[in-house]
């Protein structure tokens, strides 16, 4: 299994929001980038307060109970941004959720749900951060994309709207941030072994599995290593673009 290699404390002086770091993928990430020395504000619904502290207090860095999809949580998120290190400069758009149906069985309620959180949220805070100018210059935009908004996938319609709706939003956003040195970009990751797909039936995550670039499951890890990547200083000529992870197809 690859270990984290730190990428010799890159982001020493920076701070870092992570969105859904309570479990998974976020947790991963959180972890990652405090080790390479970032300053990490950990944010994920409140319900999963108790999670989140542990996260926080795992990487050393601050806890934010928030629900993005709350109608003031971009000016809450920019107040406690503000309020802390004065700004932000890594922004990683974790959190995500799934509402699985085939398409004649979803429901509105289901469509909304899945494109409230997975993208509606993201702008409306993007668009705080940008705004306010609370994402300092040189900053780095990750988003988390998915194998299905690239590939689709049977029973997620919704998900994968919203997955490849961020596709294009990075490629359409990243130009206009340029001048200022801030990169914009998306990772779509294939099949990662967290409760997002431990809910899902066996057979489609075996499938996952096999697909996986690693012939074996992907770990939240093997996603984080990528995003600390793009978040790093020496991804300044990297922006605007999706980059797959855990996810090449090898069947
Ligand atoms: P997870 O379900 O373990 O973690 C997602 C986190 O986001 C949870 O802690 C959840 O509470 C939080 N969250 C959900 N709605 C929120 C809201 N309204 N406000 C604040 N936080 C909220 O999922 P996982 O697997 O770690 O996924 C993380 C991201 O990666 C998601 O965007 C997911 O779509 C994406 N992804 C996951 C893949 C996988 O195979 N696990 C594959 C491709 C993409």
């Amino acid at each position: 299994a690859a270990s984290a290699v730190p990428l010799h404390a890159a982001l020493s002086g920076k701070v870092a929001l992570v969105t859904g770091a309570a479990r998974g993928i976020g947790a991963a990430t959180a972890e990652r980038l405090a080790q390479e020395g970032a300053r990490v504000v950990c944010l994920d619904v409140p319900a999963l307060a108790d999670a989140l502290k542990e996260t926080a207090a795992r990487v050393g860095g601050d806890a934010l109970a928030l629900d993005v999809t709350s109608p003031d949580a971009p000016v809450t998120l920019v107040a406690a941004l503000r309020a802390g290190s004065g700004g932000v400069d890594i922004v990683v758009h974790n959190a995500g959720i799934t509402r699985d149906r085939t398409l004649a069985k979803m429901t509105p309620e289901q469509w909304e749900q899945v494109l409230a959180v997975n993208l509606a949220a993201i702008v409306a805070i993007d668009e705080a951060l940008l705004g306010t100018g609370a994402l300092r210059d040189e900053g780095r935009l990750v988003y988390l994309s998915s194998i299905s908004g690239v590939s689709g996938n049977f029973g997620q319609t919704n998900y994968a709207t919203s997955k490849a709706a961020l596709v294009g939003y990075v490629a359409a956003l990243a130009p206009r941030l340029a001048a200022r040195g801030i990169c914009a970009n998306a990772v779509a990751p294939g099949f990662i072994e967290t409760a997002m797909v431990a809910k899902m039936p066996l057979m489609t995550r075996e499938v996952g599995r096999r697909l996986n670039s690693l012939s074996q499951g992907g770990q939240p890890r093997d996603v984080a290593e990528l995003v600390t990547f793009l978040s790093s200083p020496g991804a300044h000529g990297v922006t605007g673009n999706t980059v797959r992870v855990c996810g090449q197809g090898l069947i």
